[in-house]
């Protein structure tokens, strides 16, 4: 990726660091945002930045999503998520994310096939979800199985990029039978292998669901917001998750490994693992008899450590567009099964408060992707532990296209940040029997 074509030519950043002006170049991206490109500053200046959370920190320029966090707008590639939620399946977007551009009819079919050649795990594998505990994470039993693909699947780890097509249809298509396998292994009933006459969401919900006792029937209604769902999950630029890809990735390791680390970082409740600790909270909340309002005090209380699960995002500072597209999903996921979940109307009634309370709104926190996402996945019949596994499944063509744009960059380098050292200076070696417990090593 050439970046002297982003520069501007009549604005510089300058830097004055004891008297001495630095001037750095700006760079301007293709929605007009502008980073200051500091490549050099350590070699100029002896200084490096120190940036808590990457907060002011560009990793990388990419040209897969544009997300605009103060007026709330998501793109892939170009077309806003609005659309793509409308008109498009996931394997759809899950194409245009890896290759750039939306597929013709004789491309989605041929990655369809391809999907379908590679759906099924090899037989050895499925010995590895006996092996695990009962009640293990499927977080956790998903991302070892992913990561033990490079060794059943070596053949394509050498030269990735000549066989990327194949790789990204085997991960999506795996992912998705190895999630499928370890929801039916949690509750000990037969596995149910993919078919290829379903299509991807389809065979998913058919794989969880379907059982020798029970034929399961493929709901188009579930089918399309599950296929919502997974379009709003599939790519959300240098997230937490995303950049563990990258920069596991950046140490030359193999996609399946990368994307291993990917599903371990999106296990945490602050990112990826929030969609079942909201579920979590709205329960408890019901079981008390739905005072929510105890809550929202709870969250703004500085000296309680309780957040408002669902709430709030390091980039959107306004609502947060998948957010709104959920809602509608949820609306019409529970109209179309005739339930009621009062989690929904507490939900909702948290929102409502949360948002004409001016804690929430001095500090721009809206519903996030996941506030409602778990209640759909709930009517569905998913259970909590696999919301998140769920939240993987979206998310993987977004990591399988940000490794392959980092492998295709020549401004590639190993992700290695620097930090400021303020340990001990210099200390004196004290042999064994000469040293005493110290404060220090506890501070
Ligand atoms: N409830 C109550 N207060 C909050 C919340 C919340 N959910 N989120 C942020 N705040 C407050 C926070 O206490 C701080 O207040 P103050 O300025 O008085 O110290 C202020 O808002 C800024 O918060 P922050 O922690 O500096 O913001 P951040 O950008 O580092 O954190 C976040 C972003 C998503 C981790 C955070 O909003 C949060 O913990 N939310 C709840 C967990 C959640 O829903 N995560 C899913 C994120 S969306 C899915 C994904 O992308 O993975």
């Amino acid at each position: 990726m050439d970046l002297k074509k982003y520069e501007l030519q009549n604005e510089k950043a300058e830097l004055k660091i004891n008297g001495q002006v630095y001037e750095f170049p700006i760079l301007e991206g293709s929605k007009g945002e502008r980073v200051i490109d500091i490549s050099s500053l350590r070699k100029r200046t002896g200084c490096v930045t120190l940036d808590y959370g990457y907060m002011n920190t560009g990793s990388c320029a990419s040209a897969i999503t544009y997300l605009d966090g103060e007026k709330g707008i998501l793109n892939y590639r170009g077309y806003s998520i609005t659309d793509l939620a409308d008109n498009c399946q996931f394997v759809e977007v899950a194409y245009l994310l890896i290759n750039g551009c939306l597929p013709t009819m004789g491309e989605l079919g041929n990655f369809k096939v391809l999907m379908n050649k590679y759906s099924l795990m090899h037989e050895d594998m499925i010995h590895f979800f006996d092996r695990f505990p009962p009640d293990s994470p499927p977080m956790s039993i998903l991302s070892s199985i992913v990561n033990a693909l490079s060794v059943f699947y070596p053949e394509m780890i050498n030269n990735p990029m000549e066989k990327i097509d194949k790789m990204a249809a085997r991960l999506l298509s795996k992912v998705r039978t190895i999630a499928a396998f370890s929801y039916k292994k949690s509750m000990g009933q037969p596995l149910v292998y993919p078919r290829h006459d379903y299509s991807y969401c389809a065979n998913f919900l058919n794989m969880m669901f379907d059982s020798p006792v029970a034929p399961y029937e493929v709901d188009p209604v579930i089918v399309n917001a599950l296929d919502k769902l997974l379009i709003l999950h599939a790519d959300h630029e240098q997230n937490c998750s995303t950049s563990t890809v990258r920069l596991v990735g950046s140490a030359h390791v193999n996609l399946y490994a990368s994307i291993s680390a990917g599903i371990s970082a999106l296990w945490g409740p602050l990112h990826g693992g929030a969609n079942q600790a909201v579920m979590q909270m709205l329960e408890r909340i019901y079981l008390e008899g739905g005072n929510f309002k105890k809550y929202i005090e709870k969250a703004k209380d500085r000296n309680d450590p309780f957040r408002l699960v669902g709430f709030g995002h390091r980039v959107y500072k306004t609502h947060d567009p998948r957010s709104r597209i959920i809602k509608k999903v949820c609306d019409e996921v529970l109209t179309t099964l005739n339930c009621h979940d009062p989690l929904l109307d507490i939900a909702k009634e948290i929102e409502e408060v949360a948002l004409h309370d001016d804690y929430f709104l001095e500090r721009n926190l809206y519903p996030n992707v996941d506030f409602y996402s778990g209640i759909i996945y709930k009517a569905i019949g998913i259970p909590d532990d696999m919301f998140t596994v769920m939240f993987a499944l979206g998310r993987l063509p977004g990591w399988i296209a940000q490794w392959k744009e980092m492998w295709d960059d020549d401004n590639w380098r190993i992700g290695r940040p620097r930090q400021l050292y303020v340990g001990p200076a210099k200390r004196r070696f004290m042999p064994i029997d000469k040293r005493t417990v110290c404060d220090e090593r506890f501070s």
